[in-house]
């Protein structure tokens, strides 16, 4: 009669339960240490012997109705909180947050980690040099006198300090390397930043990155310049890259030489005849080689004597391969990126692509 009463109590109770704090003291005073049913349970000794076992399973059925009682109303009162403030406010606390936006290299700092990486894998070691530079070794020490026609192949950014100006090229670099280094054996690239006084269109900046590589030591070759880029091609832009070699001028190399590569979206330039690489019948002409097969990547050429001279190297003992090339336009040419201006616009439309 008791555990019936008990019973009804404890559930009439907990049906009138409306919140969690509700529902803790419930569940202590019927469920906890010292709740009603540990009570009853005690009783059990007070009892004859012969009665103790039923009523010892009637008080744990009990506690096993009232146990799942609970749960479910434990249950019932988190669905009525959820609806509850779901109504209230219509925040949706389930909602996954908002993604932390994760930054990232710039495309050019890409490109040219991948460039001096290749390098490095050749063994030529990363040489920083100044952007702010003197004429002396921006030019003279380059073998371009004052009044040398071939300054007028870089418009100049002059400071107001005569004489000082923001590199055109990374080349006075290898003026620097090689006083350093006099007379061991060389084998850098220069990376970094240039300046040129000129119009911005989708082809020329007036800042832009170059990596220049030179090499010296006493028996270095034309042979080994053209190693060293058949292989750099290759791994730069993938493929069994050809390389075209066209005679060229520069003040600071003798011979002089520019570098093609067969163009990576046509290859017209690979085909076995490369005469064949002309523009042909009335098929539109390749985009990026404009149909003539290859694409330019760089110049080069063996440095100039005077130019190992003012090194500090003995132009009869030693002699070196150099050669310059452009980042943003060996990234224009592997991404067929059109405008060399995106690379400085922080067009985040431009960079998330990378
Ligand atoms: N300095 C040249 C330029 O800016 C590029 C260049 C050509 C660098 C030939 C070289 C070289 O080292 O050998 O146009």
């Amino acid at each position: 009669m008791e555990l019936d009463q008990l019973r009804q109590q404890a559930l009439a109770e907990l049906n009138a339960v409306e919140d969690e704090a509700g529902l803790r003291s419930w569940n202590s005073h019927y469920l906890g240490k010292s709740g009603a049913l540990t009570q009853a349970l005690k009783r059990v000794g007070q009892l004859p012997p012969e009665e103790r076992p039923g009523y010892g399973q009637q008080v744990n059925a009990l506690k096993e109705a009232l146990l799942a009682a609970y749960e479910r109303k434990k249950q019932q009162l988190h669905e009525q909180e959820i609806a509850r403030s779901l109504a209230a406010q219509a925040l949706d606390v389930t909602l996954p947050g908002r993604p932390v936006l994760r930054g990232r290299l710039h495309p050019a700092t890409q490109v040219m980690r991948d460039i001096l990486a290749i390098f490095a894998e050749l063994g030529f070691q990363v040489y920083r040099s100044r952007e702010v530079e003197d004429d002396l070794t921006n030019f003279e020490l380059l073998n371009m006198p004052p009044h040398h026609p071939a300054r007028d192949l870089w418009d100049t950014f002059h400071t107001t300090t005569p004489g000082i100006l923001l590199r055109t090229h990374t080349s006075p670099g290898q003026i620097h390397v090689m006083r350093q280094y006099c007379p061991r054996p060389i084998r850098v690239v220069l990376p970094g930043m240039c300046y040129r006084y000129e119009q911005i269109t989708a082809r020329s900046e007036i800042q832009f990155q170059q990596v220049e590589g030179l090499a010296i030591g006493e028996s270095i070759s034309l042979a080994d310049l053209i190693g060293t880029l058949q292989t750099f091609a290759q791994r730069f832009f993938g493929g069994q890259r050809r390389l075209r070699i066209r005679n060229s001028y520069f003040p600071f190399t003798e011979p002089s030489v520019e570098v093609d590569v067969d163009c990576i979206l046509c290859q017209a330039g690979s085909a076995a005849d490369t005469r064949a690489a002309e523009p042909s019948g009335p098929s539109s002409p390749c985009t990026l080689c404009k149909g003539t097969g290859w694409l330019e990547i760089l110049g080069a050429g063996m440095v100039h004597p005077v130019v190992l001279r003012n090194g500090g190297y003995d132009p009869d003992r030693f002699q070196g391969f150099a050669f310059g090339m452009g980042p943003q336009r060996m990234a224009m040419l592997k991404y067929a990126i059109h405008d060399i201006r995106l690379f400085w616009g922080n067009d985040l439309r431009f960079l998330e692509q990378f």
